[in-house]
């Protein structure tokens, strides 16, 4: 299995960069061939542009519950490169744990899914699969196809493993997920860039405005200055955040073992999980412009672009923040600067309720085979296409084998492989469970 595993991560499939255009369609190509070899009737590749979704229906169990299974083949780009101890697309076991980028996020999950499926021969279960290769990107190919084809969502549940447990050996299932905007901003100060002698002093420079536009955004008290940001945001409900003191969750650990940083930052009066999980967010992920070469340059840069983005909770709009952050920019510039925002993705927040019986049938698998149930908590994450899943009305049901410090997105990303096999096991329980539920019984009568 670890040998299978190896040869999927070893794709690059970094969906955001058009150079590896030709590795997501070999990931989907893969992923392809397991539903081939799983015995799945229909395996498609849809929806080509950029990246391919791959369809598949499994072997037909007349009267058996339909359960739709999501994930994603693609991945975040691997830089910085030089911190990882091996290399990201060269997936090595140390210490019980798989490190490859990918190897959680999500590759590592549909993997565990499509085994558990393997291992039980032929659960009493119809699949349906949607997996993806634009989640890190937005999802945008799916939004469209499942706007045009909402029919593919129609089943009696949904499952995603793109989570992780909330400590190890406390498996989780997910009630929200925070949705994102992500944006450019661009300043532009003069029509070229200028001689910082010839000019230094008496003309304006776009890195200066930018960074002065951005820490005007987010004042150093974490709060957010976009006006009326937070006017949509809901509270948590009494009852949520009881359960959440009750968490094995320390913040002094949080900032020691997970952070590795000297503080804790933003909205002091907010618990931390409250600030992870319903509040919103406004991070800068990147500033391009000006001279970042070796060695010196005296130039005044006349423009400046910095990749940012807000993370949004229940029941924020992205329309409306969208909204909100161009008004904001454009209120903060001096006059004698044009600044322009452009939106590259995004994706509303989600809720999920947890009452569904399916629920319950999770929980006895975790119970039974890892032995704990499954608690409820919130995701900080985003999978922008999960509110469209539930579009049929089928419960989506969001889980994961990953653990906290499984390194998402950053160098030496990693999975541990006793939670990939108990994963498994887990997994094939939820499906046969899920087969003899009373839906499955009632209809093949
Ligand atoms: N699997 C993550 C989402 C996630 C991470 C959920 C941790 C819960 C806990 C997913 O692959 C992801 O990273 N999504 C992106 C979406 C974005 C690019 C639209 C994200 O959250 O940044
Ligand atoms: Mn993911
Ligand atoms: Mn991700």
């Amino acid at each position: 299995m670890v040998r299978e595993l190896d040869e999927f991560l070893r794709i690059p499939s970094v969906s955001t960069l058009p150079a590896h255009d030709a590795d997501c369609r070999r990931a989907a190509e893969w992923v392809a061939g397991a539903l081939r070899r799983l015995g799945c009737r229909e395996v498609e590749l849809l929806a080509s542009d950029p990246h391919p979704v791959v369809w598949g229906v499994g072997p037909a169990v007349p009267g058996a519950p339909t359960l739709l299974i999501y994930g994603h083949y693609d991945v975040q780009p691997p830089d910085p490169l030089a911190e990882w101890v091996s290399p990201p697309f060269e997936p090595a076991i140390r210490d019980g744990k798989l490190f490859a980028r990918g190897a959680a996020d999500d590759k590592g999950q549909v993997f565990c899914l499509l085994k558990a499926i393997e291992a039980l021969g032929q659960p009493p279960v119809n699949f349906r699969f949607l997996i993806e290769g634009e989640e890190e990107y937005g999802s945008r190919v799916l939004f469209d196809l499942l706007r045009r084809e909402p029919q593919r969502t129609q089943a009696d549940a949904v499952l995603v493993a793109d989570m992780a447990f909330v400590a190890p050996r406390w498996p989780a299932v997910y009630t929200a997920l925070r949705g994102l905007c992500y944006a450019e901003i661009t300043v532009r100060t003069a029509r070229t860039d200028l001689h910082s002698g010839e000019f230094g002093g008496a003309a304006p420079n776009a890195h200066e405005e930018l960074v002065r536009l951005l820490g005007r955004l987010k004042g150093p008290d974490g709060k957010i200055n976009v006006p009326g940001l937070y006017a949509a945001v809901k509270p948590p409900s009494r009852e949520e955040r009881a359960a959440w003191k009750k968490l094995p969750f320390r913040e002094a650990d949080f900032l020691k073992s997970r952070v590795q940083a000297k503080a804790l930052t933003g909205l002091k009066r907010y618990s931390v999980l409250e600030r992870l999980w319903a509040l919103p967010t406004f991070e800068i992920h990147g500033i391009k412009g000006g001279f970042t070469g070796d060695g010196a340059k005296t130039v005044i840069p006349a423009e400046a672009t910095a990749k940012v983005s807000l993370r949004l909770v229940p029941n924020q709009k992205l329309k409306t923040v969208e909204r909100q952050l161009a008004a904001a920019v454009k209120r903060l510039v001096p006059k004698y600067v044009t600044a322009r925002v452009e939106f590259l993705h995004g994706a509303d927040p989600a809720q999920v309720k947890v009452t569904h019986p399916a629920f319950k049938l999770l929980d006895q698998a975790f119970r039974e085979v890892a032995g704990r149930g499954t608690v409820p908590v919130r995701a900080g994450g985003s999978i922008p296409v999960v509110p469209a899943l539930g579009q049929s009305g089928a419960p989506v049901i969001l889980t994961g084998i990953g653990l906290p410090d499984d390194r998402l997105h950053a160098p030496n990303e990693k999975l541990d492989l006793q939670q990939l096999w108990d994963g498994i096991e887990v997994f094939g329980r939820f499906y046969q469970l899920l087969g003899a539920s009373r839906r499955g019984v009632e209809k093949r009568r």
